[in-house]
């Protein structure tokens, strides 16, 4: 279906047209003085210097063209040359109910699909989760929920970091701390264990222990170097440990995304890209494109129009092993031969973006992609505390994603009980889905690229730019349509009849918006745009609810005209929640 603008444009086109002025004169854009219209058209400042007239004069001649137009109510033209624009309500109220029967509520889904792989979410097994990973995991689950709104065939990729020196040095401290495992045991011929060596409590205590020893104790990081290379060449018994520390973590990194509402559709690994990896270098090599440096082997990325140094980009070291770089180049390869996607899409830290830049022009370069796939980096900016520094721990530590979450339910739920509509036993439940909101929308709220403060006291506020408030108004629209339905009304064949007042008109030309907003959202990657579209909803539906009689409304089919109404709203906003990522509880 056409957007409210589109048809508005339509009318002016049509008007310029028949005044003897270029149709694509007639662009309409929302009002930038809300006060004296909700749209205008600037068009007649456009064509003055080419018909050599006074902007007023064509202003004029347009405005006498739209007279009786059924798309607006007034046309006014004021100097120099602007034409102010009311919407018709009639007009307006149709347009929601062709909204209402659209299940894309306007949204104009893709012609051809493409595919688009995005990798986001990026632990490393066998470390905690961290604050760090919470930004990629939240803002690719928007992305890509976004993407298959707009009819792409979007396919997640958690892309686990499970093939640098973080699997060596585990190997090395189970070394030291258990040499009897069979795993160690050169001459081993057996079945090696079912069962981990370790529970997930033990693998998170051993990480941080390998790697603080490994920075003071040389020959203990020469180990775990070689125990990197040595897995990387598939060891039986390195092997085997690997995939206990694999089972082990990604069962519990499982239950962590389940817990922020987000979902991979692959489960691939750094590791998935070895196999890749031997035949990839090779060609490099033959090729011409790689060449030996200081021992380490190396393709040469810079350009021409670099203002800043572009370092090769290392394929492999010079003891063999490969590295961040390689797996990232051989997983394009992979994902080429598996997907063949029309794009791969980043969603990581935006203080990696040279490594990206090098991984990218490497890929294009050699040919390891399509002249027409594109590779997209989103570098997401950092999360910081109160005092402007990363977020931490109150004693400094790194922030588990775990505690993190926990502080935000408790909190909530605080709020909550202190709101005495809700049973207890429905507090807890609710304070995790209004939690994750209040994480979710504190995050999405803001352009992904900069940094933001977390701050837990205006999250979960139930007032502001906030997810809370977002929330307590589609709860609010909730309780309303249940009170309606309580004394004997039904949502069948209400019509949405022409606005009754001005706050009423307003919510309406907010929900016209929807289908630009999510459109623009995905152009340019910014969920950013439907966090501020859905606070602008929220505000307008609240004044409206505050200055309208709705269930007290005498007449039946103004009353059933507001009821289907609210029921629009109800589905743009949870519509656009999910597209998010959260969800609303019935009450809270
Ligand atoms: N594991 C990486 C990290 O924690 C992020 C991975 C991002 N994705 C990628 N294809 N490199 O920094």
């Amino acid at each position: 279906m056409k957007k409210l603008n589109e048809y508005m444009g339509e009318e002016l086109a049509k008007a310029f047209e028949k005044a003897g002025y270029d149709p694509a004169l007639g662009k309409v854009v929302v009002s930038n003085r809300p006060d004296l219209c909700e749209y205008q058209c600037n068009g007649a400042m456009a064509g003055a210097k080419k018909y050599k007239k006074a902007p007023f004069m064509i202003a004029d001649d347009v405005a006498a063209n739209l007279a009786g137009s059924r798309v607006f109510d007034k046309i006014e033209v004021v100097k120099p040359g602007f034409i102010n624009l009311d919407t018709n309500k009639d007009f307006l109220a149709e347009y929601m109910r062709e909204m209402e029967s659209d299940p894309y509520l306007s949204v104009t889904r893709a012609e051809k699909p493409e595919t688009i792989i995005i990798d986001y979410g990026g632990p490393n097994v066998a470390k905690p989760l961290h604050v760090g990973h919470l930004r990629s995991a939240i803002i690719g689950e928007s992305i890509k929920r976004i993407g298959r709104f707009m009819g792409h065939n979007v396919i997640g990729d958690v892309h686990l970091g499970d093939w640098g020196l973080q699997m060596g040095l585990i190997i090395t401290e189970l070394r030291v701390r258990k040499p009897e495992l069979p795993y160690f045991d050169d001459d081993f011929t057996g079945e090696y264990p079912e069962e981990a060596p370790f529970t997930i409590g033990e693998l998170e205590e051993i990480y941080p222990a390998a790697s603080a020893r490994s920075k003071v104790d040389d020959d203990y990081r020469n180990e775990a170097l070689e125990a990197t290379e040595q897995l990387q060449n598939g060891k039986p018994g390195y092997m085997a440990l690997w995939n206990h520390i694999m089972k082990v973590s990604v069962a519990d990194l499982k239950k962590n995304y389940a817990r922020l509402n987000v979902e991979f559709d692959l489960w691939k690994a750094e590791s998935d890209a070895q196999p890749y990896i031997p035949a990839m270098v090779q060609r490099m090599k033959d090729e011409g494109y790689a060449y030996e440096d200081q021992g380490a082997l190396v393709v040469d990325v810079s350009e021409e129009s670099d203002t800043k140094e572009v370092p090769p980009c290392m394929l492999l070291k010079s003891d063999g092993a490969s590295l961040y770089t390689t797996t990232d180049l051989a997983t394009i390869v992979e994902r080429m031969k598996l997907y063949d996607p029309d794009e791969m899409l980043y969603v990581v830290d935006k203080r990696q973006d040279l490594h990206f830049e090098q991984v990218f022009r490497c890929a294009r370069k050699t040919g390891l992609v399509k002249d027409t796939t594109r590779l997209s980096f989103l570098g997401f900016g950092t999360m910081n505390g109160k005092d402007g520094k990363p977020f931490k721990t109150r004693d400094g530590g790194v922030m588990r994603l775990e505690n993190l979450i926990g502080d935000i339910e408790q909190e909530m739920f605080k709020k909550i009980v202190e709101n005495r509509s809700v049973k207890d036993t429905d507090a807890e439940n609710t304070a995790k889905v209004v939690g994750l909101s209040a994480i979710k929308y504190g995050d999405l709220s803001n352009q992904a690229t900069k940094d933001y403060i977390f701050d837990v006291d205006r999250f979960t506020s139930f007032e502001g730019n906030t997810g809370p408030y977002i929330l307590y108004t589609i709860v609010r629209i909730k309780s309303i349509l249940s009170r309606f339905a309580e004394e004997g009304g039904s949502e069948d064949g209400l019509v949405i009849l022409p606005a009754i007042n001005e706050s009423q008109k307003n919510l309406m030309l907010k929900l016209s918006a929807f289908g630009q907003t999510v459109e623009n959202a995905f152009d340019e990657k910014a969920p950013h745009k439907i966090c501020a579209y859905i606070y602008e909803v929220s505000n307008a539906f609240n004044s409206f609810y505050h200055e309208t009689k709705i269930l007290s409304q005498e007449d039946p089919e103004v009353k059933g005209s507001l009821i289907a109404l609210l029921a629009l709203t109800k589905k743009v906003l949870e519509t656009s929640i999910d597209l998010l990522g959260f969800s609303a509880p019935d009450r809270m």
